[in-house]
């Protein structure tokens, strides 16, 4: 028997039968017997607002795929850009079509000339990166108008690729900006990390990278690249779903991103680390926290109510990383802090682990990035990501989003003129 519930207005006794498919409701079923009564759900957390067929994540067992693909599978085997045309086109390519997308990627890394010398130079000299790159992505909205023909398949796939190509480019230029470094132009014959790298570090002689390190960069780009229907990609959805552009949607989820419950955790966990500053005070910080004096930031996911998978394959990256670079100092305080939470009853009791922004900050650092580029890093990796759904969405022409609210505020009142107020 098909699976259903049943739902009773209780002023009426009328009643409606409603299926249960792929672990949905149809809400069109609910507003048919309750017209004008809406489901009331902060934070949008008991809403699907689509189907998709993208990412699968399980939070309560640890689960997370792309297309069908475990994550362990992919960031041991994989390339960034081999899971980035899995996330777009819905299938591993064959050697043919992986050698043809990572030769249109890497013919479209260049930005516009303006941006350097005009868009970026208009910011003030310590501009946070994020802000750079937010900025960055809705100005190629303007060199890109053709972009507008979202109805178009051909051209939506070109934006992507142009994205795709672009954004280590705006992030490194936003990075070097911020440090007063002259930019440097992409390098066609490196691979998608190695450019970035050369592209963020290179000071003279050509930059080399460990092959370890590579891998790590692989790894945690991989790591990044979706996670369904999380803040910024909504953002992107629902700017999106007007029909604005992809750069405009793309720079919504940048915004969303850059917050510290999002992207911009990663940032507040070396922040945090660095506070707390030696091994025996994570005690004392622990109890600031269950005191409500903060949060302990990398913690916590609104669906994962389970380890992170993400956080144990970073957090074994982490060790190939310092094998190379050196322990990261503060690697002891956060694998202190870890412990402690895991087995103290708050933190237990509210399901709350490591997630992907707890160990990904200490790779970075190791790696040479400085703080305020983390959130960056993050935006690079989740970019096919958020262009999959954005994709996705147009392709199943879906409706603007447009949510209800309860009203809670004064009823009808009589204007008063100012001077009698
Ligand atoms: N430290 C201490 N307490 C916490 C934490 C934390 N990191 N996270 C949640 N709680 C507590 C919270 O105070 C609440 O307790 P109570 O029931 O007593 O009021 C309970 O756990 C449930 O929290 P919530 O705020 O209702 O959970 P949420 O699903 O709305 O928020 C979250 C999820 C990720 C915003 C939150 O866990 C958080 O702020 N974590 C720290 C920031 C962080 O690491 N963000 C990165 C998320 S993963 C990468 C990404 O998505 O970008």
């Amino acid at each position: 028997m098909a699976e259903s519930i049943t739902i009773t207005d209780n002023r009426t006794g009328e009643s409606a039968e409603i299926p249960i498919v792929n672990g949905g409701v149809e809400s069109s079923e609910w507003r048919k017997l309750l017209p004008g009564i809406w489901f009331s759900d902060p934070g949008i957390a008991t809403t699907a607002a689509t189907s998709s067929a993208i990412t699968y994540l399980d939070g309560e067992n640890g689960v997370l795929r792309y297309r069908g693909y475990p994550i362990e599978q992919l960031a041991e085997q994989s390339t960034f850009l081999e899971v980035a045309y899995l996330l777009v086109h819905g299938e591993l390519p064959n050697t043919a079509q992986l050698d043809g997308w990572t030769d249109d990627i890497t013919h479209h890394t260049y930005i516009h000339e303006n941006f350097r010398k005009r868009v970026f130079d208009a910011f003030h000299y310590d501009a946070h990166p994020m802000g750079l790159l937010t900025s960055g992505v809705a100005g190629l909205s303007t060199f890109y108008p053709e972009a507008k023909d979202i109805e178009d398949p051909d051209n939506r796939r070109a934006q992507i690729v142009r994205l795709i190509a672009k954004m280590p480019t705006l992030a490194a230029a936003a990075f070097r900006f911020s440090k007063g470094l002259p930019f440097v132009y992409p390098d066609n014959e490196l691979d998608y990390p190695s450019n970035f790298l050369h592209m963020m570090f290179q000071v003279g002689d050509t930059y080399e990278i460990d092959p370890a390190l590579h891998r790590a960069m692989q790894i945690l780009f991989i790591l990044h690249a979706d996670h369904e229907q999380n803040c910024s990609t909504t953002a992107a959805r629902v700017v999106g779903s007007a029909h604005a552009d992809p750069y405009s949607s793309i720079a919504a989820a940048c915004a969303a991103l850059y917050g510290p419950r999002h992207g911009g955790a990663n940032e507040a966990v070396l922040k945090m680390l660095a506070d707390i500053g030696s091994y025996d005070r994570v005690d004392d910080f622990i109890a600031s926290v269950k005191a409500g004096e903060g949060r302990l930031m990398g913690f916590g996911h609104r669906v994962y109510k389970n380890y992170d998978p993400r956080a144990r394959i970073i957090k074994g990256a982490a060790h190939d990383v310092f094998a190379v670079t050196g322990k990261n100092p503060l690697l002891d305080i956060a694998l202190k802090l870890e412990e402690a939470a895991l087995s103290d009853e708050y933190f237990i009791s509210r399901k709350l682990y490591p997630n992907v922004d707890f160990y990904s900050g200490l790779i970075y650092q190791s790696l040479g990035f400085p703080t305020e580029i983390f959130t960056v890093l993050f935006a690079i990796g989740r970019t096919p990501g958020w262009l999959s759904h954005w994709d996705e969405m147009l392709e199943q022409s879906s409706r603007i989003a447009r949510p209800r609210q309860l009203y809670i505020g004064a009823d009808e009142r009589t204007y008063v003129p100012i001077t009698d107020r």
